[in-house]
């Protein structure tokens, strides 16, 4: 069968999809080739400079491109309220950006900085966009974890990694979140009854500035995948009308199975309800009764 590229994704003329991190790496292609098929795509990072940058760069390779820069912080609550607070209309959130491998650091609101931004950030920001993105039809949100998500760890009762920081363990455990928190998603989404569709990726290893290797940097691509293969999974998990909710895309498209940890019903319901305390964001719309 002849493998699924970005020239398969379908019209996306009348849709919003916002981009988080969008600005570099696997983000950037990502966000120009929903623009390229017609969506109104929102890059949607910290820095303006390279948000704005970015916008730029989409439009020289798409110059009919419906773009815009939104400024959020992923690590820090009240960024992530004012963004929200922005957004009329959305139908496909794409929690692309991410940190890791970073010593230790905490978020604004004083959070371990890879957990608080890749998972408690993005959880936040899906929980406060969920009433526009319930507005739609069709909703869909892509979550990127990795294939580093079945070396986490999640200790539930040590969210600050206080018996012990390794800069890969607290990014692996990051990822095993947002693979839990998409699969809780969907379950929810779908015992609501809403059309809400969540799905998780993989891009593969890619040569991104998430990886720092000082003076071999330009190296990189030499070993790595480019940006844009790493965009495939992302762009076929927002786009492709095959997906129903729920699956784990990994790279050139290929259907994966989560760790079983990742899959476990009772650890995704208790980071659900851990997650919601922390933020205050509560998914009324899809919340158990
Ligand atoms: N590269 C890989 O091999 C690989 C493998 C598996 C999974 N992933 C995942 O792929 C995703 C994209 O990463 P990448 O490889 O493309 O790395 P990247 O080039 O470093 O891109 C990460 C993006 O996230 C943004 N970001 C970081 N912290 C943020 C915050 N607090 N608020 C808003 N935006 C923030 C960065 O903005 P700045 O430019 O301002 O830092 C950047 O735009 C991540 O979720 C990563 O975990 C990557």
């Amino acid at each position: 069968m002849t493998p699924w590229t970005p020239a398969d994704i379908p019209n996306l003329t009348g849709r919003t999809a916002i981009v988080t991190g969008a600005n570099s790496g696997i983000g950037l292609p990502t966000a120009r080739e929903l623009a390229r098929h017609g969506a109104r795509v929102i890059v949607a990072t910290r820095s303006a400079d390279k948000g704005e940058a970015a916008v730029a760069e989409i439009r020289r390779a798409v110059p009919e491109a419906d773009v815009a820069y939104g400024g959020l912080d992923l690590a820090d609550q009240s960024s992530i309220r004012r963004f929200a607070a922005t957004v009329d209309k959305v139908d496909l959130l794409v929690n692309n950006a991410g940190i890791g491998m970073i010593p230790r650091q905490v978020t604004k609101d004083g959070w371990e900085m890879q957990f608080g931004t890749n998972h408690l950030g993005h959880f936040a920001l899906t929980g406060l966009l969920l009433p526009r993105l319930l507005a739609g039809p069709d909703a869909r949100v892509v979550t990127v974890s990795s294939a580093a998500h079945s070396m986490g760890r999640l200790d539930l009762d040590d969210l600050g990694l206080e018996r012990g920081y390794g800069r890969m363990s607290a990014y692996a455990r990051s990822k095993l979140a947002n693979l839990l928190f998409t699969l809780e998603l969907q379950r929810r989404a779908r015992t609501a009854g809403t059309a809400l569709t969540s799905v998780a990726t993989h891009p593969g290893a890619t040569a991104t500035s998430i990886f720092k290797v000082g003076p071999l940097q330009p190296l990189l691509g030499l070993f790595l995948q480019s940006a844009e293969a790493g965009a495939t999974p992302s762009l076929y998990a927002a786009t492709s009308p095959a997906i129903t909710g729920g699956e784990f895309v990994g790279p050139r498209t290929k259907l994966l199975t989560p760790s079983e940890t990742a899959r476990s019903e009772e650890v995704a319901r208790r980071l659900w309800e851990v997650s919601t305390e922390l933020t205050g964001v509560r998914f009324e719309e899809i919340a158990y009764r």
